[in-house]
């Protein structure tokens, strides 16, 4: 049985007092009404890391997420933040392969794979984003990019650090659209990486590996999608900026 796990994207959003409200009304809000034993992770921008730790104080429920690490550990890195870093912050997670991280800032297959190396090494969950373009979902190339951005930034890694990895699968057409995939569309891709993992890795370790699905989730859609057999949860973005929204898309998942 995998762990279920509503991760709230929050993006470059929020003042700092404005993400502290909402940080305190989701956890208050999931103390209040959430059952069941899904896990929240609030990914949330770098400056804003140690005062959300601090609202969320002891709340075993919410654990915290970087947006982005460095692939290099210390030194002459102008603005960078490294794994080290958050792990010295006590962070646990941290998403890395982002399409908006792809897209705008040039990240490729080889960069991830040093990046997750290096937040293996330090301790840290990558939750690591995959997903195609609508010209290629509309070219029917969209499995076998997406398998092969799994292959190239995590094939290299052994059963016992892939089993650390959660994967999200994000449909680029999907993110911040509106336009969410059907629980058909989500599904089939999730079963597609979980078969890529397990011929590999074998069907044991594929069966341990969280899959998250992400693009446009919303308090409407998610109990749908997270029913879904290979969908372990969300990344959610816009609608975990909402406290309220955010907080009907993880009774979703319980
Ligand atoms: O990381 C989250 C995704 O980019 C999804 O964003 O829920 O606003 O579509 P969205």
């Amino acid at each position: 049985m995998r762990q279920k796990i509503v991760a709230g994207n929050w993006k470059m959003n929020k003042t700092l007092e404005e993400a502290n409200i909402l940080a305190s009304e989701v956890s208050g809000m999931v103390a209040d009404e959430v059952r069941g034993n899904a896990k929240v992770i609030f990914c949330v921008p770098f400056p804003y890391l140690t005062a959300i730790k601090g609202v969320l104080g002891n709340n075993s429920r919410i654990a915290l997420g970087a947006q982005n690490c460095s692939e290099h550990e210390w030194g002459a890195y102008t603005g960078e933040v490294s794994a080290p870093m958050l792990k010295s912050l006590g962070i646990p997670y941290v998403i890395l392969g982002h399409s908006e991280r792809r897209q705008f800032f040039g990240e490729d297959a080889k960069l991830l794979a040093k990046k997750t190396d290096v937040a293996l090494k330090h301790g840290l969950t990558p939750i690591f984003c995959c997903g195609e373009p609508l010209e290629v979902r509309e070219a029917n190339q969209h499995e076998a990019l997406v398998t092969k951005q799994v292959e190239e930034a995590l094939f290299h890694l052994d059963a016992a650090s892939l089993e650390k990895v959660v994967i999200a699968y994000e449909p680029v057409w999907a993110i911040g659209t509106g336009k969410t995939a059907s629980a058909q569309q989500a599904q089939d891709m999730h079963a597609v990486i979980r078969k890529h993992l397990a011929s590999k890795y074998g069907q044991a370790v594929a069966d341990k590996i969280i899959i998250l699905y992400g693009g446009s989730v919303n308090a409407a859609n998610a109990k749908e999608l997270f029913a879904c057999p290979d969908v372990d949860g969300g990344l959610v973005g816009g609608a975990s900026l909402k406290s309220r929204d955010f907080t009907e898309v993880i009774k979703g998942a319980n």
